[in-house]
C-alpha cells in the first residue's frame, strides 16, 4: 500500500511516498479501513516540519476517513461498507479529560492516515456524517471536534451569545459556521481584506482586519455597545490572548486553542480577574464529542468549508500552500 512517510529534520522536502506491506486482516477488536482522504491541520504542519518531536519515518496526519473493509470477530458497531472518521485520541472514549499530550494521536505519537489501509482498534473511528463525501468527513476529526467542544461543550453556547473568531483557518472557520447555525452573532477577523469579505458573505455580522487594527479588542468592545463577546475561540496563544481578553464581557468565556503567535508569553491577569472571564485550554474532543458533533451536524446544517484538494503524492505541497497562509477553511488529501 502506498503511505507517506516524515523525516522532519528535513521539513516538507523529507515527506516521502513508499510502498508498505499491506497490514493484513483485523484482530478481534479491529477494523481494516481503507482511507480515501486527510486534512491538514497546523498540528501536523508542526509534525512534518519537526516544530512537534516525533519519530523519524512516521506516517503524518491526524485526520482519516473512509470505507470499512473487514471487522473483527468481536466488533459490532461497523461492518464492512460503512463509511467512518477517525479519531484524535483513539484512547479518550468519553468523559473527562485525562491526556495531556500527543503519545496517543494519530500523526504524531503513533502512525497516521497518510496511508491508504489501516487496521485499527475499532474504537479509533466513528461513523461519518451519512451522505458526506470523505473530503468533508476527514475534516471533523480535529478541527470539527475542536470548534464543537470549545463552543458547544465548554462554552454551552446559547442562540443570542456574540462568539469571536480569530483568522480564517480550519478551527475557526468552523467555528463561525457552527456559531451561525447556532443562532450566535459572529466577529471574525483575518489579516486579509478579500477574506473579510468572504466571511462577511458567510454571514460574518462584523468583520476586523487584525493587521491593519493592532487594537482588535477595543473594536469588538465598539461593536457590541462597550460589553464584549460572550465568548472566543483563541487560536493565536500569547501574541493574541490580550486583545481576546480585551474583547470578551464580563464572565465571558475564553477557549484557548492555538499556537498561532508562539507557546508561552505575558497574560493580563489582572484584567482576567477584574472581568470574571473563564480560560479554558483545551486540546480537541474524546470520541462521544466526536459522535455528538456528528449526530448533530446535519440537524443544524453545518458543512465543512473546503478550499483545495490534493493528491496523496502531493502532501507537501499542500503542506506549503498552507504554510502560505493563503488558505480560507480547510485543505484535504483525497486518494
Ligand atoms: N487545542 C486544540 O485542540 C487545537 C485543535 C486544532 C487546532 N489548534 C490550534 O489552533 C490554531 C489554528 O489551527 P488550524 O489548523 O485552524 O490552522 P490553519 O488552518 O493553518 O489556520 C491558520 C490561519 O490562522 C490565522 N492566523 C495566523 N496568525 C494569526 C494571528 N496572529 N491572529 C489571528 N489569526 C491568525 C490566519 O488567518 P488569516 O489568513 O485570515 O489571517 C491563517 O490562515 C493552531 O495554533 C493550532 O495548533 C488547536
Amino acid at each position: 500500500m502506498k503511505a507517506i512517510q516524515a523525516h522532519p529534520h528535513q521539513g516538507l522536502n523529507g515527506l516521502t511516498l513508499v510502498d508498505l506491506p499491506d497490514p493484513g486482516e483485523p484482530g478481534p477488536v479491529a477494523i481494516r479501513v481503507r482511507v480515501h482522504a486527510t486534512s491538514l491541520n497546523f498540528h501536523d504542519l508542526g509534525v512534518v516540519t519537526g516544530r512537534m518531536p516525533c519519530a523519524d519515518g512516521r506516517i503524518p496526519m491526524a485526520d482519516g476517513a473512509g470505507v470499512v473493509e473487514a471487522v473483527g470477530s468481536e466488533v459490532t458497531e461497523f461492518k464492512p461498507g460503512d463509511h467512518v472518521v477517525s479519531t484524535f485520541f483513539p484512547t479518550w472514549l468519553d468523559g473527562e479529560a485525562t491526556l495531556s499530550d500527543f503519545a496517543t494521536t494519530p500523526g504524531d505519537g503513533i502512525d497516521g492516515y497518510a496511508r491508504e489501509v489501516v487496521v485499527a482498534p475499532a474504537t479509533s473511528f466513528t461513523h461519518a456524517p451519512v451522505g458526506w463525501s470523505h473530503a468533508a468527513s476527514a475534516t471533523l476529526t480535529t478541527a470539527g471536534v475542536t470548534a464543537w467542544r470549545a463552543l458547544v461543550v465548554n462554552g454551552g453556547l446559547e442562540a443570542g451569545d456574540s462568539v469571536l473568531v480569530l483568522g480564517t483557518g480550519g478551527v475557526s472557520i468552523f467555528a463561525l459556521q457552527i456559531a451561525q447555525a447556532m443562532g450566535a452573532t459572529v466577529i471574525a477577523t483575518s489579516s486579509s481584506n478579500e477574506k473579510l469579505e468572504r466571511l462577511s458573505t458567510m454571514g460574518a455580522a462584523h468583520v476586523i482586519n487584525y493587521r491593519q487594527d493592532e487594537n482588535w479588542g477595543d473594536r469588538v468592545l465598539d461593536l457590541t455597545g462597550g460589553t464584549g463577546v460572550h465568548h472566543v475561540v483563541e487560536v493565536g496563544g500569547p501574541g493574541t490572548l490580550a486583545q481576546s481578553i480585551r474583547a470578551a464581557r464580563v464572565g465571558g468565556h475564553i477557549a484557548l486553542i492555538g499556537v498561532l503567535t508562539g507557546r508561552a508569553g505575558d497574560v493580563p491577569t489582572a484584567m482576567l480577574m477584574a472581568r470574571q472571564q473563564r480560560l479554558q485550554g483545551l486540546i480537541v474532543g474524546s470520541r462521544r464529542h466526536q459522535m455528538d458533533l456528528i449526530r448533530s451536524i446535519d440537524a443544524i446544517h453545518v458543512h465543512p468549508l473546503i478550499d483545495r484538494s490534493f493528491p496523496l503524492a502531493e502532501l507537501a505541497n499542500a503542506f506549503r500552500f498552507q504554510e502560505s497562509g493563503g488558505h480560507f477553511g480547510k485543505i484535504v488529501v483525497e486518494f
